[in-house]
């Protein structure tokens, strides 16, 4: 396993591989991994195959973090990532520093973004209002670096997912882009890095965003249509019985558009943000 910290020699080899007709499989993340990104490596291997090359990224990216948010407390462990991409047969670390990614030259300053206009501008969108125009600079310039034909993204981050996709399409990006399924702790948790900032109370309290999934879920599963506000209200109620928990969100939207959806049924996605203490934790499910 290398890893690789500047853009250029990352395309160098991205394109030596290209002239090689290597497939090449792509893992971004922001690190600090976990089981879940680990099944995200699984699943890029099996996509390439032995012969093919996995890229794991691992870049904390400024520009999706407002300044209000957790950017320079977001965990970081390059070591530990280090160990479990070894273990999982990863290729390639691709660890650039901030420098590299976005240029800081006085009077030549980076200032070109990516903007997908109108998925983004819903559920997330509306709490983070500036964060997929990170989100999708960062990954169109990962997607010019590395070069992938497959890169995979978890589901637990479904908008993200969304955006990406039409990114992708509406760009040309010859790229095949992958969601594979939320990982969970045996009690029903979304796995995420953030779910580091806990304490054993507010890991216990944030238990409300699986809960209130299943909830829906089972409730549309065995009865008539549900209306969105019905719903959102017995979601809020849920929500509200954990006292450090507090509802940033729920939306109930078709998969393919994200367009919001009244009358609730089987196969529509529903989606949530809750703050646990100061901790935001988004989590979603097909009811
Ligand atoms: O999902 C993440 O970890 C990040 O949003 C991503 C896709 C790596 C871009 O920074």
């Amino acid at each position: 396993m290398r890893t690789v910290t500047t853009a250029s020699a990352m395309q160098r080899l991205a394109k030596r591989w290209q002239r090689g007709r290597v497939r090449v499989g792509f893992v971004p993340t922001m690190g600090f991994l976990h089981a879940g990104h680990l099944s995200l490596v699984r699943r890029a291997r099996q996509l390439v195959g032995p012969h093919g090359r996995v890229v794991l990224s691992i870049y904390v990216n400024p520009l999706q973090f407002a300044p209000t948010e957790d950017l320079s407390a977001y965990p970081r462990d390059f070591e530990r990532d280090a160990k479990l991409c070894r273990s999982e047969g990863v290729d390639v670390i691709f660890a650039p520093g901030p420098e590299e990614m976005y240029p800081a030259e006085p009077g030549a300053a980076f200032s070109t973004v990516v903007v997908e206009e109108q998925l983004s501008k819903l559920m997330e969108g509306e709490s983070r209002p500036t964060h997929f125009r990170g989100v999708t600079t960062v990954v169109a310039k990962l997607f010019n670096l590395v070069l992938p034909e497959i890169a995979v993204f978890g589901a637990k981050d479904f908008q993200q997912a969304a955006i990406i996709r039409r990114m992708v399409r509406d760009l040309n990006f010859p790229v095949k882009v992958v969601v594979a399924p939320t990982r969970r702790e045996q009690d029903g948790l979304a796995m995420s890095s953030r779910n580091k900032y806990l304490d054993e109370s507010q890991r216990q309290q944030a238990l409300v965003l699986s809960r209130a999934l299943r909830q829906a879920q089972e409730r549309v599963r065995k009865g008539a249509p549900a209306s969105a506000a019905q719903l959102r209200a017995e979601t809020a109620a849920l929500v509200a019985l954990a006292p450090q928990a507090r509802l940033d969100y729920v939306a109930f939207f078709d998969p393919e558009t994200l367009a919001p959806m009244q009358e609730v049924r089987p196969g529509v996605q529903m989606a949530l943000a809750v703050f646990v203490g100061r901790t935001r934790l988004i989590d979603n499910v097909k009811l």
